[in-house]
């Protein structure tokens, strides 16, 4: 997610806070979030003055260093987390619009971009960049004459075109005395200085200037000058944001006021999986994966897919196994990325090697891809970071727009990695008519409605973390899924392998029978990923067999079920509720018990879980 600064200061205040300064200290603050470049444009003597370069923000600095800006009291800040078009200059915010005398920076995904760039490429204007951003910047400059010229009236009829998410920031040249912003689906907020104001996308944008903070709320546009702010909704009428004072340090604010990065990131999973389902479908709800790069007609050559990757994202590709095979009927097969590529697999030029990886550096993983496309295959990347190595050597790429995941184990990639393959298999199965409209329609409803669901579940999580208190001193947890059931079973244990250090095995529920039983005693703890009763009746039934089979022998169950399923009461010790979903749709849900629980036990055990012993965020070696 991308870091917003904006600020207005009286021109008296300018030799205390110059506003490039402002901004580059707030910019500094919001480095943690994330970001491939970096930007920032001033006012001054009646024109935008604006920077920025690719890279981290010592890059910018040095292009102020180089191209020195004169002083300004007015200015907006940018770093930018590239999801439409790579982390280039051309790229990075602000964009300009209006000749010039408009700067916009934005934080979010602007879902209707493609159709309004036609809409103004066919009225004349022309684009430097391949964002969305430039999109919006372009489209407010078209609003100020309907606008008689007021910017803030100009922000709110460009608001009410845009569709997605989006949190914007303008400034322009003939209105010196102000910065206006604009918000839906994406965050900002107000700080309160005394002869100056502020805009962040969080706190730590200004919290070394003031504590005093409003949150805006949805559809708002608001203009801060000096002196004051003005609030008003999408429809014009005045409106109030939420006042309230910060009282977290600046670490505990890049955390958004939680304790460590790890829970701020299970948090953010509804987000995380919304802004990945965003902007992929047209005006007639048809998928459109236009980064996708490989043309419907080489697609529809694919005999098999090859999924590589390590650890969860291994995990996340067996989700993907089944809900891909069942509805376009293609052989999916799972690869450990590290074995893949030493065992002589059987590929061709109607292989499709589909990568996930949340770094897009994992060196395994990128061996393959490449040992795969000297085999003649074709290579798809699913990925969290744009214009890393993996995707850069793909043909093609789906990207994640969980924003950047902190935390060394993966929690909201893992789910985005989930829906962004589902999204895939749905394409595949729509460019075949392996599914009518209407269908895939269901299910992208349904999986719009996930995040809500997820939502749900994190708001009840103190049944989870009870729990994981009174397990803390447990030496060994056993895991068991059947389905898609099972890979989540896999990753609620290398969940607790990977933060508390505890022996965790996940198991095929079917397996268990076949030698593993022999691991039950008396108390020893064992998770059920309970399938919908609603799905196929068979595997319902089986599992509830396998609660009985090892409670038989002594188990503690703990089942992770569907609200109104009451069979498995009986037979668990406690059940983690999540709500109900398409049977294939289900890991997006009943992972998030397994990560709250393993998060929550070792913060109980006293462990970094946002750095856990041992482990790297990337495995950049073989
Ligand atoms: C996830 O919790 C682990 N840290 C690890 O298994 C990770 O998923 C694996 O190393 C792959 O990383 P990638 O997604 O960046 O390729």
């Amino acid at each position: 997610m991308c870091g917003i600064v904006g600020y207005i200061g009286l021109p008296e205040k300018t030799a205390e806070h110059d506003a490039l300064a402002v901004l580059m200290e707030g910019l500094r603050r919001l480095e943690y979030r994330g970001y491939d470049s970096a930007g920032v444009a001033t006012l001054s003597e009646g024109a935008v003055q604006s920077r920025k370069k690719s890279g981290k923000l010592v890059n910018l600095e040095e292009e102020i260093a180089q191209q020195p800006m004169r002083s300004a009291s007015i200015g907006i800040g940018h770093t930018r987390w590239a999801t439409h078009g790579g982390p280039t200059d051309q790229n990075a915010h602000p964009h300009l619009g209006d000749e010039g005398r408009l700067a916009v920076i934005h934080n979010g995904i602007i879902e209707n971009f493609a159709e309004l760039k036609e809409r103004l490429l066919r009225d004349g204007h022309s684009f430097d960049s391949e964002t969305d951003t430039e999109v919006a910047a372009k489209l407010l400059g078209t609003m100020l004459p309907e606008a008689g010229g007021d910017l803030t009236e100009a922000m709110r009829l460009a608001s009410n075109e845009l569709e997605g998410a989006f949190t914007l920031l303008a400034v322009h040249s003939d209105h010196p005395d102000q910065v206006v912003a604009s918000r839906r689906n994406s965050p900002l907020v107000v700080g309160l200085g005394e002869g100056e104001n502020f805009l962040g996308s969080d706190v730590s944008g200004f919290i070394d200037f003031t504590r005093e903070a409003v949150e805006l709320e949805q559809d708002q546009v608001v203009t801060i000058t000096a002196a004051d702010v003005r609030i008003i909704g999408f429809d014009g009428t005045p409106a109030q944001g939420r006042r309230f004072r910060v009282d977290w340090d600046a670490a505990a604010a890049e955390k958004g006021g939680f304790d460590t990065f790890m829970e701020k990131e299970i948090h953010e999973q509804p987000k995380a999986v919304e802004d990945t389902l965003l902007g992929r479908t047209d005006a007639q709800g048809r998928l459109v994966l236009d980064e996708l790069r490989i043309s419907p007609a080489e697609l529809n050559e694919v005999s098999k897919i090859i999924v590589l990757a390590c650890g969860t994202a291994a995990y996340a590709g067996t989700v993907a196994k089944y809900a891909i095979e069942h509805w376009c009927r293609i052989p999916v097969e799972v690869e450990l990325a590290h074995e893949f590529r030493y065992r002589d697999p059987i590929i061709d030029d109607t292989t499709l090697i589909v990568s996930i990886s949340q770094s897009g550096e994992t060196m395994d993983t990128l061996m393959a891809v490449r040992y795969a496309k000297e085999q003649g295959a074709r290579t798809l990347s699913i990925c969290n970071t744009n214009g890393s190595t993996i995707p850069r050597e793909s043909d093609a790429v789906l990207y994640l727009h969980a924003g950047p995941e902190i935390a060394v184990a993966s929690t909201k990639a893992f789910l985005a990695m989930i829906a962004a393959s589902y999204l895939l298999g749905l394409y595949l199965a729509q460019l075949r008519g392996m599914k009518f409209q209407g269908e895939i329609e269901d299910i992208l409803a349904d999986l719009h409605k996930i995040p809500a669901k997820i939502q749900e579940i994190l708001d009840a999580s103190d049944q989870i973390k009870d729990l994981a208190r009174q397990m803390k001193d447990e030496p060994s947890v056993l895991f068991l899924g059947r389905h898609v059931g099972y890979p989540v079973a896999m990753e609620g244990a290398l969940k607790l392998k990977e933060l508390a250090y505890i022996h965790a095995e996940g198991f095929a529920a079917g397996e268990l029978k076949h030698g593993p039983i022999a691991l039950i005693e008396e108390g020893q703890p064992v998770f059920v990923v309970v399938p919908s009763p609603r799905g196929r009746d068979s595997l319902h039934s089986k599992v509830v067999s396998n609660i009985q089979e090892v409670r038989a022998r002594g188990a503690r169950t703990i089942s992770v079920a569907e609200s109104d399923d009451e069979a498995v009461s009986s037979y668990s010790e406690s059940v983690f509720r999540v709500p109900e979903t398409q049977p294939l749709l289900m890991p997006l849900l009943t992972t998030v018990p397994l990560q709250i629980f393993a998060c929550a036990l070792a913060s109980e055990k006293g462990y970094d879980v946002d750095q856990p012993r041992n482990l790297a965020k990337s495995v950049t070696v073989e």
